[in-house]
């Protein structure tokens, strides 16, 4: 294998970034210090929302979200299996139970009409998932939500930058959540956000990060013992990020939009090739949806094609494309089958989790090393082809 290795994903750290860090390493706060509430303000700004709370990573800003929607032992929360198995461990975390909804086999995203079919009187919230960036149908989900008292918590981690309707993701549901792993559309190491409108989900937020601790004397429920007090009301983590991570948080938001602009740009250059490939599924987009372009998801169309999705899969990792596959239908791990959930639930997912391969999207890639992917995977399919 001599051809040059191209993942599928890849943070872009400039020097701008690099002296944010040093400059804050430098400073007298590593941790707890004002480079969080800087980043707080300003994603909350990017969003259009009222506020955000800096968390340490994607999975963190789950839990926290399911235990200030108030999620408890018993209760139901519908979400899609077609996810990284962090959204449903959020509502595990709460004693609660994740119920599968499946996915439109068109946009791969939950299907309003499958969430329907899955309430019963002990739910409690959704969780979206905004799969490889392009938002939910949320029109559709809020009024579902409105009807049957349900929280909303969307998980975004896909979607920074991504609109619905040109209403920003992050400022929809009750709350939504972000990651900033290095191969998210933005990057702090690990890192995630919150993002809500709501003063009392907010207050609950912040104090699940420390502890379920306040320094806030208004809030107290004892006397002040004195200047150094403070009280722990709820039982919280120690879930907080650190100031170095919100300073290149700051620095990669500053960059958000122009990473989108050139995944956008890759993923027009990509449909306008594979969509002439026979054999292939390129990801279909609704009109009111701009997507955020996390990843970008090929389906096979399998019986146009001699070999199944792991041969192909395997083909194209011998000519050194970094491609990956998301996801897993949650309830087929192990971990969940030990719980008692069945295959055989959400029959489009499991259908499309037989026939996708991610294949690499980053802001970084050259127009060389798109091209180079488009033909390392004509020439693979081509080989495939009936
Ligand atoms: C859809 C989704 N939800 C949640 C997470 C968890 O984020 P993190 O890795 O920052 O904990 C991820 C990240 O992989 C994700 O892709």
């Amino acid at each position: 294998m001599t051809e040059e290795f191209i993942p599928y994903g890849r943070q872009w750290i400039d020097d701008k970034d690099i002296e944010a860090v040093t400059e804050t390493l430098k400073s007298d706060y590593l941790t707890t210090g004002p480079k969080i509430q800087e980043f707080e303000d300003e994603f909350a700004d990017y969003v259009d929302a009222k506020y955000a709370v800096a968390i340490a990573n994607g999975t963190a800003a789950l839990h926290a979200a399911t235990y200030a929607a108030g999620i408890k032992e018993g209760d139901e929360v519908i979400t899609t299996p077609l996810t990284f198995a962090a959204t449903a461990n959020s509502v595990l975390y709460q004693d609660a139970i994740p119920v599968f909804a499946d996915v439109n086999p068109k946009t791969y995203n939950i299907d309003p009409e499958s969430i329907k079919e899955k309430i019963t009187e002990k739910t409690k919230a959704i969780i979206p998932v905004h799969y490889t960036g392009q938002p939910c149908e949320m029109d559709e989900i809020k009024e579902i939500a409105a009807e049957n008292d349900l929280i909303i918590i969307e998980d975004g981690a896909h979607a920074v930058g991504a609109t619905y309707k040109k209403q920003k993701i992050g400022s929809i549901g009750d709350m939504t959540t972000f990651s900033f792993h290095p191969v998210k559309n933005m990057t702090t190491g690990e890192g995630g956000m919150i993002t809500t409108d709501s003063k009392k989900l907010y207050d609950k937020l912040m104090k699940f990060r420390t502890h379920g601790i306040t320094k806030d004397e208004s809030e107290y429920i004892n006397k002040s013992d004195g200047s150094w007090y403070h009280e722990q009301q709820e039982l919280g983590y120690n879930y907080r990020i650190t100031d170095i991570q919100a300073a290149l948080g700051i620095t990669q938001l500053e960059k958000l939009d122009k990473f989108l602009d050139r995944r956008r740009e890759i993923v027009n250059r990509y449909n306008q090739k594979f969509k002439e490939i026979d054999g292939l599924i390129i990801p279909e987009q609704l009109k009111k949806t701009n997507s955020a372009w996390h990843i970008y998801v090929l389906q096979l169309e399998l019986d146009k094609l001699t070999g199944d999705r792991k041969e192909i899969f395997e083909a194209l990792r011998e000519k050194n494309l970094g491609v990956n596959v998301h996801y897993i239908p949650v309830y087929f791990h192990p971990y969940y089958q030990s719980l008692g959930y069945e295959k055989g639930i959400c029959p489009n997912a499991e259908k499309l989790y037989k026939r996708i391969i991610t294949i690499p999207l980053y802001p970084k890639m050259t127009d060389q090393q798109v091209d180079e992917v488009i033909k390392r995977i004509k020439s693979t399919i081509n080989k495939y082809q009936k």
